[in-house]
């Protein structure tokens, strides 16, 4: 089982998107995946046809209740969501900061530390899947920490024209201490989100970035993409012309997927 992580402790740079055209990806190439939506926004789970109105994700984590009972399948038409489930979210969500402060002593009998409890309960169901895709909130918050010691790989959807350095130092500093401390296996890849190719200072900042960091082929800012969304059709299911589809496939390429 191989578990991905899509983060940026920025907000609205394309991580739901990206971790909904993977899953959906991955799933229709036949493998069994299990998308897990971290963000209390929800938007993973409505695009995947689940709507909860309360997530039960903080009692799973601190393993008050078993797996089975946060699976669900996900909805849709093709025969690709047979392979598919979602951990969904809702704004409880909130909630996990606080039951994991009043839940200490439980979680430190079953995983050590808080950060610890995602791998915890993953290593679980590790047979029942060949992927997990986990969509994280814009926080460098328990959520995004959990997921990163839990991962295998890191993707950061990162927009270029307002490409905050100091943001994604942070993210990458985190990486790195989880890397050294947690999870030494752990690997990232920068995924240019949104791009408008025809502005030169956004392509010099990419050069840059790809001078120092494992970055993608970019994914471009286009309407296809937010059709598929409002649709909710995946972009692999899209004509072969489309040149959204054409942008993930270039990444999911790059990336071995
Ligand atoms: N490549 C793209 N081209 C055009 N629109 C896009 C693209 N990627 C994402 N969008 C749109 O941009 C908006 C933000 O994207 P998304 O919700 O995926 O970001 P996010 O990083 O998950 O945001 P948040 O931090 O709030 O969770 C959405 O309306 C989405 O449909
Ligand atoms: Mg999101």
């Amino acid at each position: 089982m191989k578990v991905i992580t899509i983060a940026n402790n920025k907000g609205g740079v394309g991580k739901t998107m990206q971790c909904y055209q993977l899953s959906t990806y991955l799933a229709s190439k036949g493998h069994k995946v299990l998308a897990i939506d971290l963000d209390s926004q929800g938007n993973l789970s409505s695009t995947l046809g689940v709507n909860v109105q309360r997530t039960l994700v903080p009692e799973w984590l601190i393993g008050d209740i078993e797996s089975e009972e946060v699976i669900m399948p996900t909805q849709g038409k093709e025969s690709f969501y047979d392979n598919m489930w979602i951990i969904p979210s809702s704004r409880h969500m909130a909630n996990l900061s606080k039951l994991l402060i009043l839940s200490e002593s439980e979680v430190r009998k079953n995983a050590g530390r808080k950060e610890r409890l995602l791998k915890h309960r993953l290593k679980q169901i590790t047979q029942e899947f060949d992927y997990v895709c986990i969509d994280t909130p814009p926080v460098l918050g328990d959520e995004l920490i959990m997921s990163i010691v839990a991962s295998d790989l890191i993707l950061i959807p990162t927009q270029a024209q307002d490409y905050s350095i100091d943001g994604l130092e942070e993210l990458l500093d985190t990486f790195e201490i989880i890397k050294d401390s947690e999870n030494p296996g752990l690997e990232f890849a920068i995924i240019p989100s949104m791009v408008m190719k025809r502005r030169r200072i956004e392509q010099n900042r990419l050069d840059e970035l790809a001078q120092s960091f494992n970055v993608t082929p970019p994914i471009r800012n286009l309407v296809d993409m937010q059709e598929s969304i409002s649709l909710k059709k995946p972009i692999h299911l899209m004509g072969r012309s489309s040149e959204g589809r054409k942008d993930f496939e270039s990444v999911w390429e790059s990336l071995g997927l």
